[in-house]
Order: structure tokens, then sequence, then C-alpha cells
């Protein structure tokens, strides 16, 4: 069965000491909402990772925003999944569009850093997402097949089930313009359907599809309730605990 996953990147923000509070508080207040219809995730920066461990309970997960592509050695500044693995750090993010955009990291690459993440038993949440000018002439289709091709479709149908796809339309990440939830229904049941071409029915049903881009605790609700988004990768509002739990509980 796909799980429901609401996940939280943090992104370049907050100190040690609020990023631990914020994890508290996001702790505190997943615990007190009950029964939740969905798994969260936290992905701080690496630096915070190991104290937001701590300071989380069973009930919500952390993970990392990215991973590097080599195994170990001389690759400075580089955090390698097996130093994650031993971390305990379950899940990490992988091809976020700030990656690709600002640092190159191409789909050869992101192949290459998904295959450590799971070779080292990670989870990976694996981002796709046009951008404007690709909306606009059409080709949004072509670019997110494109890039699960090029980036997973190198793994085996067992590995596919460590993937959780999260379609992030580039023009609505952190501009406040959210995909429309008919937009965004309509990639994601794209998405099913590309990876059930390759995989087969069982695994794409399996797979999680999870929806980034200026959600938030008003929009969350229509999203989700479309039968092929699985949840929501959340940046801004995922930063103020409030918000954050709003959205776990729009499930
Ligand atoms: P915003 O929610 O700030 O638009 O960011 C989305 C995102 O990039 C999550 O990875």
């Amino acid at each position: 069965m796909k799980r429901n996953i609401v996940a939280g990147n943090w992104k370049m923000n907050k100190s040690l000491a609020e990023g631990v509070q914020l994890a508290k508080d996001v702790n505190a207040a997943v615990e007190s909402a009950g029964v939740l219809k969905c798994d969260v995730i936290v992905a701080p920066p690496f630096l915070h990772l190991t104290e937001v461990s701590k300071a989380v309970g069973k009930k919500v997960a952390v993970s990392a925003q990215n991973c590097a592509a080599e195994a170990s050695g001389a690759y400075t500044g580089e955090v390698s999944a097996a130093m994650l693995k031993s971390a305990n750090i379950p899940y990490t993010i992988i091809g976020h569009s700030e990656r690709r955009t600002y640092y190159g990291e191409t789909d050869a690459i992101l192949a290459k850093k998904t295959g450590q993440a799971l070779a080292n038993g990670l989870k990976v949440i694996f981002c796709i997402g046009e951008e404007l000018s690709q909306r606009d002439n059409g080709k949004y289709f072509d670019v997110v097949k494109g890039q699960i091709e090029n980036g997973l479709f190198q793994l085996s149908a067992d590995e596919f089930k460590s993937i959780v796809v999260a379609y992030e339309p580039v023009w609505a990440i952190g501009t406040g313009r959210t995909a429309t939830s008919e937009q965004a229904q309509e990639v994601h049941a794209f998405i099913r359907k590309t990876i059930a071409d390759k995989y087969g029915k069982e695994v794409a049903d399996d797979t999680s599809i999870l929806y980034g881009g200026s959600c938030n605790e008003n929009n969350a609700n229509e999203l989700f309730a479309q039968p092929d988004i699985d949840g929501g990768l959340i940046g801004g509002a995922s930063l103020v605990a409030d918000k954050f739990i709003k959205i776990v509980t729009a499930f």
C-alpha cells in the first residue's frame, strides 16, 4: 500500500538551536494530534540532522536534503549516504530543483546519488518538475518523463520500492503560485502511468507521489483530496510548526 506522506524541507534555514526547537514543536504537535493518516518527515540541513533526530519521537522521521554521488574519499564538503546511514537517518531528498539549477546536478549525477542512497538502505524522495517556460510551451510531460527515465529507471522494480517521487513544478516553488489541484493531479496521474509502463501497475500504485510548490495550510486539503496526490513536500510552511501540523492533519 502506498503511504501518505507530509515532508518538511527546511532548505538552508534555522540555526541549530532554532532547528531543534522547531523539531520539538513539530513532534509535540504530532503527538497531540492523535492518529494521523500520513507519515511525517522533516528534512533539516546536514548539520542539524543528529540533534533533530534526538528531538523527535517515533512518529516523525528525519531526512537529509542531499547526499554525495560518490561512496567516500577526497570530495571536500560532501556528505555520503553511508554517513547518513551511520547516523540512522532513514531518508534523503535527491534532485531538488534548487540542486539541479544552482549546483548543476544533472540527471546522470542524480542517478548516481540515488544509487548511493539505495545501496546504503536509505529511502529517497526524488524531486522532478518543469520550469515555467516548459509549462508554458506545453513540454511539461516530456520534462518530467525524461527526469524519471534518466534519474530513476536504472533501478530494478525491487529498488524502486524505496523511491518516493515529489512533483515540484519550479514555477510554484516559493512563489505563492500553487499548481491548481487539477494541474497537479494531471501530472501525478501521468507520473504514475509512466512508472506503471516501466515497472507494472502494482509498483506504480504502491509509489507515494508528493506535490511540492507553495503547498500550505490553506490549499493542502484540496490538493491531498486528489486521487494521485499522496501528500506534500513543503518548503516555507514547514518552518512554522503550527502551519506544518495543519498540513499534516489535512489528510
Ligand atoms: P515552498 O513550499 O516554499 O514553495 O517550497 C517547496 C519546495 O521546494 C519543497 O521542497
